[in-house]
């Protein structure tokens, strides 16, 4: 057992590096077993001090400065330190030996499906050579690639510059990018790859080359992810002015990645996942995660690449940036209100569940053990909400000047969260001093909302309340600036007033809406306009009425989730399912029935939220009994309105051929949530029902909306419809991940034979993370009832998991163990079950930094 705890990285200590890295070239000779890569740094000195280099898992081979060895240089288990040179300018070459084919982290340079590739945020490039590996050292790349000609394909950032043979039936390629970057933007592939191209003309007119490389086989299943890529292209023109700057750009698909994918310049690196899409194999979700995912990537050609993060501390400035654009890409080119309404339930079920925890941290973090901990849901989508406030604040037009402002003032920079702020402030004039607390307080606010209508004045008083509850070191907390959008409906469902913007900055705050002709029923927080939990007393008939009459589509969303957790309450309290809530809801099933209504919208509304959203309205948390309230409901709904469900999903099948729009996934999805009500039950009936529904499909949302239907069910057609699907896509990696993870879902009393017999399965790989969370991420964060089991089973089958993965691969280990991080939440005997878990793994011999930074912070919190 290692003795002293890995090193703490604090904000407050960031200097500047003493060296600037002007060129560098990069050499590298791949063989079998072994790379070979020799850099070259033309260095200036900025400031007196040692050079340090970081280094991890290297061979070196040589090490020279201006041509001579270096022999005084001291080497400790994090990199090297060589001594201040004489010279104000000088180069250090450094070879080193590495082992791609042994590299299981997936981090610097390793091998997938026997190609290479890199990965290199945030800190992979120390993995490849001796570096100053750190955001703010930015230098321009030559890099040099050789290898077998079995691997066709070789490329690195930037323009090729010059390709040719090699002895011994090996090749070769020069990349050289104009741009500075820092070295996590550095990317490497070499393979055997296939691809497809197309073109993009710029709004200067500027025509670039666009390529996506996969796999040979995977080439049809690439379309989706070009097109994708050229409508990112023209939407960053058109709404952030943003023009793409080099003349190629090349997607590669790798199947062994740590996370989604990657925004090195000009060589984007994907999970397959986030590439391949094809209707027989990828569901509509699929289609859209790619789509967005696609711009996400290429978004950060602007923010992430041009302008960069100056340390690990600043990670939202790109990711909650990139994120937000990415948000606002899909809205736009799809549907505005459901796509708020999926961003803002991922935010809820994940990112307000991670700030209540003893992992809570703020969207800039002051101190980590292990960056890669810190990608997380607060970062990225709390990260967005912020942004999300700013452009809230000041109108979209003033907004688009901040960020023209902040791309022109800061183009080539390692920029600050501070700078961006800055920014803002200066276009719209706004102050922003105490908004800039959403940077650092952690914590999700409640806010609390009463209203009262004043007869005699004609106006509306608003009382406005805001807490945050303390968090891990952080206690105490100042009250925030938070936009509260609000709408008032008359009692014909009209709005009374325009949507206003309440400035809420007090702990208490009273506000008076004028001229209000008619007693309202308030419309809170519209568009979920900050990232709060918010408290208001409905009635179930006032809830009821914002379902129907709300002009905002997220608030009618909105209304309908309380007016179900209400529901939910009543049942697992030993009530009935009231006959009230059952009209309503059949009302809705009418509403979604009726021709030209959003389906999209209609299948939100009409979905019971999931035992995790749920839970969270639960002190302490007993999944089980929620599960049992909610199939209760389930099954009244089922009774009552048999006939409205029939005609629903009779009504909402499809005839055309497969097309991923939105009115076609609208019928689809609404046509799944419709087909698990009717199989709900989990009897015979149903069973043959998701057959029926099985057999008749032609793509991959119909076919995992019927496995997902049946993976409960004990019934026959069950083992039918897995057999059936895993004959007929075991060749496709990416389906049989759906395949494992909708049977780790399923809510059985079996599920941890399932699982067992799902590990021993000859197409379980613990090295491949896709896989690895098709079993244990589905299972852990999906299957609230399984995991949560009474007898700690589900606990004691991901603590074993993430044993065996700590020496494999330590940033998914520690993913993984996020899953315990709530343990507080949850009933006595089962926090004490994953406590003694969260205690196996602190004890793990030689336990990685990732883990025990998780595992130690979960248990003392
Ligand atoms: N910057 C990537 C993105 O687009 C995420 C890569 C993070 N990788 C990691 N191992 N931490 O969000
Ligand atoms: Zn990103």
């Amino acid at each position: 057992m290692k003795t002293d705890a890995p090193q703490t990285t604090y904000l407050k200590n960031y200097k500047p590096y003493p060296y600037s890295i002007e060129r560098l070239n990069l050499d590298f000779k791949i063989h079998d077993g072994y790379t070979l890569v020799k850099s070259r740094m033309e260095m200036k000195r900025v400031d007196s001090g040692d050079i340090y280099l970081y280094g991890e898992a290297l061979e070196l081979l040589s090490l020279r400065l201006d041509g001579d060895d270096v022999v005084d240089y001291i080497v400790d288990e994090a990199g090297l330190t060589i001594p201040a040179p004489v010279a104000d300018s000088f180069v250090l070459e450094i070879e080193t030996k590495i082992k791609p084919e042994k590299n299981t982290r997936l981090e610097g340079l390793y091998q997938s499906g026997g190609n290479y590739c890199t990965q290199c945020e945030a800190e992979g490039f120390r993995r490849i050579t001796y570096f100053p590996d750190r955001p703010d050292v930015m230098s321009v790349y030559t890099v040099r690639v050789e290898a077998d000609k079995k691997y066709s394909v070789l490329l690195s950032n930037g323009n090729l510059r010059e390709q040719g043979e090699v002895d011994g039936g090996r090749h070769y390629a020069v990349w050289h990018d104009p741009f500075k970057k820092p070295c996590y933007l550095f990317a490497l592939v070499a393979g055997d790859l296939t691809h497809i191209h197309d073109t993009f003309t710029t709004m200067s007119g500027r025509e670039v080359d666009l390529y996506v490389y996969v796999r040979p086989g995977d080439e049809n299943q690439c379309a989706h992810a070009m097109e994708s890529l050229k409508k990112s292209m023209k939407w960053d023109e058109e709404v952030y002015g943003l023009e793409y700057d080099l003349d190629i750009f090349n997607i590669v698909a790798v199947s062994d990645f740590n996370m989604g994918a990657m925004e090195n310049k000009s060589l984007n690196i994907f999970n397959t996942a986030l590439v391949l899409a094809a209707p027989e194999t990828a569901t509509d979700s699929d289609f859209m995660r790619v789509e967005s995912v696609i711009a996400h990537e290429y978004f950060h050609n602007w923010s992430g690449n041009r302008v960069t993060c100056r340390d690990w501390f600043q990670l939202s400035l790109k990711e909650g940036l990139t994120v937000f654009r990415d948000q606002e890409f899909s809205a736009d080119i799809h549907s505005a209100p459901v796509q708020r309404i999926d961003d803002v339930s991922h935010l809820r079920r994940l990112q307000f569940v991670e700030d209540s925890s003893p992992l809570a941290h703020p969207i800039r973090p002051e101190e980590y053990i292990e960056i890669n901990n810190f990608y997380t849901m607060t970062v990225y989508e709390k990260g967005a909400e912020v942004i999300r406030m700013f452009r809230t604040l000041m109108g979209a037009e003033t907004y688009r000047k901040a960020t023209d402002l902040y791309f022109s003032r800061h183009d080539g920079d390692a920029a600050t969260c501070e700078d961006w702020i800055a920014c803002m402030a200066e276009a719209s004039g706004l102050d922003l001093e105490q908004f800039r607390l959403w940077y650092s307080q952690a914590g999700t606010p409640e806010v609390s909302f009463k209203g009262e209508y004043n007869e005699k004045t004609k106006s509306y008083n608003v009382l406005l309340k805001q807490s945050i509850l303390d968090t891990a070191g952080q206690k105490g907390k100042k009250p925030m600036h938070i936009p509260v959008a609000i709408g008032l409906l008359g009692a014909n469902g009209n709005d009374l007033i325009e949507t206003q913007i309440l400035h809420l900055k007090e702990a208490v705050q009273e506000f008076v809406i004028e001229n209000v002709a008619l007693p309202p029923i308030p419309s809170v927080l519209r568009g979920f306009s900050a990232p709060v939990k918010l408290k208001v007393d409905y009635t179930p008939e006032q809830l009821a009425f914002l379902m129907v009459h709300d002009s905002d589509g997220f608030n009618r969303w909105d209304a309908a989730q309380r007016y179900y957790t209400q529901v939910v309450h009543e049942v697992a309290g030993g009530g009935e399912v009231s006959d009230a809530f059952l009209s309503v809801y059949g009302d809705l099933l009418e509403a979604a029935a009726v021709q030209g209504a959003d389906k999209a919208l209609m299948a939100r509304m009409l979905a019971i939220p999931d035992v995790v959203e749920l839970g969270q309205s639960f002190k302490p948390i007993d999944p089980v009994e929620i599960n049992k309230a909610r199939d209760k409901i389930l099954a009244a709904i089922k009774r009552t309105h048999r006939k409205a469900l029939d005609d629903l999903y009779q009504g909402n099948s499809l005839s055309e051929v497969y097309a991923f729009n939105h009115i076609q996934c609208g019928r689809r999805s609404l046509r799944s949530v419709v087909l698990g009500l009717l199989t709900a039950t989990n009897g015979t009936g149903c069973a043959k029902t998701a057959k029926t529904h099985y057999e008749a499909a032609d793509n991959m949302t119909d076919r995992m909306a019927a496995l997902n239907a049946v993976a409960a069910n004990k019934n026959a057609e069950r083992e039918d419809i897995f057999g059936d699907f895993y004959e007929r896509f075991k060749s496709y990696p990416l389906v049989v991940d759906k395949w494992f993870s909708s049977q780790a879902m399923a809510v059985r009393s079996d599920i941890i034979d399932c699982l067992n017999k799902l590990k021993q399965h000859p197409d379980f790989n613990i090295k491949n993370p896709n896989r690895v969370r098709s079993l244990y991420a589905a299972f852990a964060m999906n299957n609230p009832v399984g995991f949560h089991a009474v007898d700690g089973s589900g606990y004691m089958f991901l603590r074993d998991g993430i044993i065996e993965l700590n020496g494999i691969n330590p940033q998914i280990a520690a993913r993984l163990l996020t899953a315990f991080r709530s343990w507080r939440d949850y009933t006595p005997d089962r926090q004490e079950k994953m406590k003694a878990a969260l205690e196996a793994i602190l004890a793990i011999p030689n336990i990685a930094p990732d883990v025990f930074e998780i595992a130690s912070k979960s248990l003392k919190g």
